[in-house]
């Protein structure tokens, strides 16, 4: 497995790749990874010639008061892993080179950017959409893979490439989850142990929501509010937000008939959790 840093290096070999007539499945991360990322990269092995990741702790898409400093990094951990799942190549730049000095353009999904964690993190898919254009232009991708837990990221990114017409298929893979039901997340190690406990709320009022849709109920207002009760009986966590949306637009349903993006956002200690379940597919 190659390890670079260099953009113009990690696009040679893309081309070279291509050129042979072999497809490149590329994987966005922040690294600090996990089954999540790997259920990634495995789907990628899978379903191409060449597997690229890319290791980059982004920092246009971190506010000014968020963890940009103290965002887990194990790039040594993170390499062994992505050996070990056959990985081609990874691209681990240092920050001077992906912006550079003078660097000035950015990709904004102007109304998709604002909504759920959007509205929440301002900025935040500012800089998602910006380096994964960097990420597409660079790597060359025929595939690139993301996962259905960050899923307002992957309705800017799907935008994205259908706007700007990148030549790649934007694959969402399932949510990966602990035992209990938490979704997987680097930033599951910030919790402490009472905390830990705490943050199964997020996945138990997604349950709660997904029993009542499953007992007839179809009013929005209704599935959002078992969301918001659920949540508010956990006295560790402090909701961000609950949305019953449509999973491409992210705006708000009525009923949740066709297929309907149910997410939550919540703050246990300082620790930022999301999760998701799709209902009506
Ligand atoms: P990161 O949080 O490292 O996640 C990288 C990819 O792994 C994302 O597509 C994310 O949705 C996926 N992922 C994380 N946890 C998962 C889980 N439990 N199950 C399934 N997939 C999971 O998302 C980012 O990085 C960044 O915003 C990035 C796209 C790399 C741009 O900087």
């Amino acid at each position: 497995m190659k390890v670079l840093t260099a953009a113009a290096a990690v696009q040679a070999w893309a081309r070279d790749l291509r050129a042979a007539g072999r497809t490149i499945g590329l994987i966005p991360t922040l690294g600090a990874l996990h089954e999540g990322h790997l259920s990634l990269v495995r789907a990628a092995r899978a379903q191409n010639d060449g597997v690229v990741v890319s290791i980059f702790v982004n920092p246009t898409q971190f506010g000014p008061r968020e963890d940009l400093d103290r965002y887990p990094r194990d790039l040594e951990g993170d390499c062994a892993k992505l050996a070990a799942a056959s990985v081609d190549l990874v691209w681990a730049p240092p920050v001077a080179e992906v912006y550079p000095a003078g660097y000035q353009t950015y990709i904004r999904v102007e109304e998709i950017e604002g909504r759920l964690d959007g509205a929440s993190r301002p900025g935040h898919f500012r800089g998602v959409a910006t380096v994964c254009s960097k990420l597409f232009h660079v790597c060359l991708p025929d595939r690139a893979y993301f996962g259905q837990k960050d899923a307002a990221q992957t309705a800017v990114i799907r935008r994205l490439v259908q706007d700007l017409n990148f030549p790649l298929e934007v694959i969402v893979c399932p949510i990966v989850r602990e035992p209990d039901g938490l979704a997987m997340s680097s930033r599951n190690a910030y919790l402490a142990p009472d905390e830990r406990q705490a943050a199964r709320i997020l996945y138990r009022a997604l349950e709660a929501a997904r029993e009542l849709y499953e007992s007839g109920e179809r009013s929005a207002t209704v599935v959002c509010q078992k969301l918001v009760e659920t949540i508010a009986s956990e006295p560790r966590a402090r909701l961000d937000y609950a949305a019953v949306v449509d999973p491409d637009t992210l705006l708000p349903v009525e009923r949740v008939t066709g297929p309907t993006l149910v997410a939550v956002a919540a703050r246990v200690g300082v620790t930022r959790l999301i999760d998701n379940v799709v209902l009506g597919e």
